[in-house]
């Protein structure tokens, strides 16, 4: 059997945090990485666009043949992830699976706090799809979900403006925003894959005592679990520890930024959908 890489997919940069964590727990499988950050952020985009944008990425990469894809961002997962497992994958393939970062996340977040109150940082477009709230009521139904977008953020981050004084207004704005909202809030979910770089930051401008969860690790788990259980879809997985990486805008770009997300360096094909 002709064995494959795993796709790995967000709208940029963001979800090199969430393969950094994957490879690290998983290196023995290969990988294909595609940031859309030609069409990004998706984050303020309409559900109708965000899943047009990430069914196609999704169908390229079933063109090359990954058996399972992972859309590693929130707001493709939020907006596109259902409708493409219900509705699209048993019309190109039944036998592929893509998988999102919404659930594994919710599936423990109720584990992690005490005081029974947690806050959701995410971009507008996966605040407003209600996501988080709906999927941590059918895991936690007694956990209270707090909500916060931060729609600053992304571009601060794609900019690599975040480290500067002027990031600071927007980090301690939307803490402040969402910490307004209910004082118990001892855990918050950093729900989009690009928060994890402004971490320090966010640590900075939080109480001390509040937890804060980035999804990389937990996204990473769950794909390990999630291959154990599956034999059929691990043993068409390749697995040579090969990396490729794959954006839809400039190379040159992605290169010098996409290393401050993953952590190494990075050598990018372009990609015109
Ligand atoms: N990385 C995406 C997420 O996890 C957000 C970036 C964007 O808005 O495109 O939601």
């Amino acid at each position: 059997m002709d064995k494959q890489p795993i796709g790995v997919f967000d709208s940029g940069y963001g979800g090199l945090t969430v393969l950094k964590e994957i490879t690290d727990k998983l290196p023995q499988y290969d990988y294909i990485y595609l940031g859309d950050n030609a069409r990004a952020p998706y984050g303020p985009r309409s559900f109708d666009t965000v899943y047009a944008y990430t069914l196609q990425c999704v169908r390229w990469f079933f063109e090359q043949g990954c058996p399972l894809v992972i859309l590693a961002c929130n707001t493709a997962s939020a907006k596109a992830l259902r409708s493409i497992q219900q509705n699209d994958l048993p019309v190109i393939d039944p036998t592929k699976r893509v998988l999102g970062v919404i659930r594994p996340t919710t599936e423990i977040i109720g584990q992690l706090s005490h005081s029974g109150q947690v806050g959701i940082l995410a971009t507008s477009g996966t605040i407003l799809s209600n996501s988080y709230p709906i999927e941590i009521e059918k895991f936690y139904p007694g956990l209270q979900v707090f909500q916060q977008a931060c729609p600053m953020w992304v571009p601060l981050i794609e900019n690599n403006e975040f480290n500067e004084p002027g990031a600071d207004y927007y980090v301690k704005k939307y803490i402040n925003e969402l910490l307004a909202q209910s004082p118990n809030i001892d855990t918050i979910l950093l729900a989009c894959t690009h928060y994890p770089l402004m971490l320090e930051k966010i640590r900075e401008f939080t109480p001390a005592g509040i937890r804060i969860i980035p999804q990389g690790e937990i996204v990473a788990n769950s794909l390990s679990n999630y291959l154990d259980h599956h034999p059929e879809i691990a043993d068409k997985c390749s697995k040579h520890g090969k990396h490729s990486f794959f954006t839809t805008d400039s190379t040159t770009d992605f290169d010098n930024h996409a290393s401050l997300f993953f952590g190494k360096a990075v050598k990018s094909t372009h990609l015109s959908l």
